[in-house]
């Protein structure tokens, strides 16, 4: 094609000439992997790329979005998304981003029409990433702010009409700004018991079971666990159980635990002050459950789901634990709480004792449980342990999808010998040690051997106080879409 002559004019002018300069036509979006010189884009592509290959504007800048009219054979405005700016990813999560930044860019430039083009080997499920991204960038935690973020009215137009499974998406999208909005919120608004209650409302809207035990139907039932670790606050703790029934056509039956510590300031085995603020984001693991079930529910998926939130405040208090204390869990065995901030296992030990007692043949549980997956980890995978072979691919698997990495730990019995007690049978903490591993240990002694369990720890990567991916800052209810799709996957015969 011919190149523009004078497109080193155009771009002086890009960056104050986009609030319009075309008019109020579709801007189109052109995506390309820029370290691989590679359209992503399908159609006028190959063109374009050329231009792109020939732009000292393109090859120079590392700007992901600009706008470049090339005239002639190709009149429309186009915005140029690098898909491959983010290392590291796989090809459905860089669409994600791109969908993303594109979202972005239309709403700081007041665009009002974007164009998307089929992609090379189009796929609903490409198609689908990209309005993920959009999604993502949909969302803000702005109630407690004077000026609220105003959405832009952005229309994405697809060149062709694919089926995509719009419903799907929206379901999806309101469960993971209820999940998002619920680990935001301050703990001083958001108690054990709001949190009961808004399950409530959701169990009410969908026509699903709920039972809430508050402090006297967890000492009825012999839930010590929760009772133990919110002993210390005036703010009562809970477990919910939400049931979701469906006509199902199999002899499986998953249960979901989340660790729901409201606030977690460590108890009497205090926290430090730095960075205490994100244990706001303990209930991260409840809120997720809790999203997940409503979901599934609106997706009406053809599986029985119980969702149990474990629900209480990590404080110290006239009547909080003690480390040194000793409780005895449902299931008869005592436990030594060595150190009052290790809260999230004895919480946790309660949910999947209900969840047996459920009848569950498949238990996850998810949890903001160890500091140390965090350190072994980082910020972008989540630990995952299990004593299903099976369950642990289909957990990494649909992690792949969805662009939630998951990391299969070991749960080594070895390491098991460090949770004996000299008084008790248990102790809640070990003398160092790989203490994500250990902590699972510890949940593993209270799972029956012949139902397939998973653990997720999301300590790592539940919160983002700079931003990550598709979270500016704040939650990213990591977990959530790898729960929905594992699920999606037992309720479609996908069994392993
Ligand atoms: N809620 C924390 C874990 C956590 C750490 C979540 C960082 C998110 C970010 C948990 O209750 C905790 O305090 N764990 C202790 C356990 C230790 C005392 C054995 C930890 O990891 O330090
Ligand atoms: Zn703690
Ligand atoms: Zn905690």
């Amino acid at each position: 094609m011919k190149r523009k002559k004078n497109h080193s004019a155009d771009k002086k002018n890009a960056a104050k000439e986009h609030s319009g300069w075309w008019g109020d036509g579709p801007v189109f979006v052109f995506l390309y992997d820029k370290r691989k010189k590679e359209a992503i884009t399908n159609g006028k592509a190959k063109e374009i790329l050329q231009f792109v290959n020939d732009s000292e504007q393109v090859l120079h800048e590392s700007e992901a979005l600009r706008i470049i009219r090339i005239n002639n054979e190709y009149s429309h405005p186009v915005l140029f998304v690098d898909t491959g700016k983010e290392v590291g990813l796989n090809l459905l999560d860089h669409l994600r981003m791109a969908g993303y930044r594109l979202a972005k860019w239309a709403e700081n430039n007041s665009v009002k029409t974007l164009m998307i083009p089929p992609l090379k080997d189009d796929s609903p499920k490409k198609r689908n990433a990209i309005l993920q991204g959009l999604c993502h960038a949909s969302y803000a935690f702005d109630k407690y702010k004077s000026k609220k973020h105003e959405k832009a009215d952005v229309e994405y137009l697809f060149a062709d009409d694919m089926e995509i499974d719009g419903n799907s998406l929206q379901a999806l999208f309101s469960g993971i700004d209820l999940a998002k909005n619920l680990i935001n919120e301050p703990g001083c608004n958001l108690t054990p018991g709001v949190v009961a209650n808004i399950a409530k409302g959701i169990a009410q809207k969908y026509g699903l079971g709920i039972k809430i035990r508050g402090e006297s139907e967890l000492k009825r039932d012999n839930y010590n666990g929760i009772l133990t670790v919110g002993r210390g606050s005036k703010n009562q703790p809970a477990m919910v159980t939400i049931s979701y029934a469906a006509k199902h056509k199999k002899n499986i039956r998953i249960a979901l635990v989340g660790k729901g510590i409201t606030f977690d300031t460590g108890g009497i085995s205090l926290k430090t002050q730095d960075k205490m603020y994100e244990m706001k984001s303990d209930m991260s693991g409840a809120a997720i459950v809790l999203a997940a079930v409503q979901v599934i529910a609106e997706l009406k998926l053809p599986v029985a789901v119980d969702a149990i939130l474990c629900l209480a405040e990590n404080r110290p208090g006239e009547n909080a634990v003690l480390p040194g204390d000793i409780f005895k869990a449902k299931n008869g065995k005592s436990i030594m709480v060595e150190n009052t901030d290790a809260e999230g296992r004895l919480v946790l030990i309660d949910g999947l004792t209900e969840a047996a007692e459920l009848g569950a043949t498949h238990i996850i549980d998810i949890a903001t449980l160890t500091g140390a997956i965090q350190r072994a980890l980082g910020n972008a995978i989540g630990g995952l342990f299990s004593n299903s072979e099976g369950l642990a691919l289909t957990i990494t698997e649909s992690g792949e999808e969805c662009g939630e990495k998951w990391w299969k730990m070991p749960l080594d019995e070895e390491y098991s010998e460090g949770l004996k007690d000299k008084v008790a049978d248990v102790r809640n903490i070990t003398d160092g040690g790989p203490g994500a591993i250990t902590a699972a240990l510890f949940l593993k002694e209270f799972v029956k051997k012949d139902l397939q369990w998973a653990h997720l720890d999301i300590a790592g990567v539940a919160f983002t106080a700079n931003g990550y991916k598709y979270t500016e800052h704040g939650a990213t209810a990591f977990g959530l879409k790898t729960i929905v799709d594992v699920v999606k996957r037992y309720s479609a015969d996908d069994l392993r």
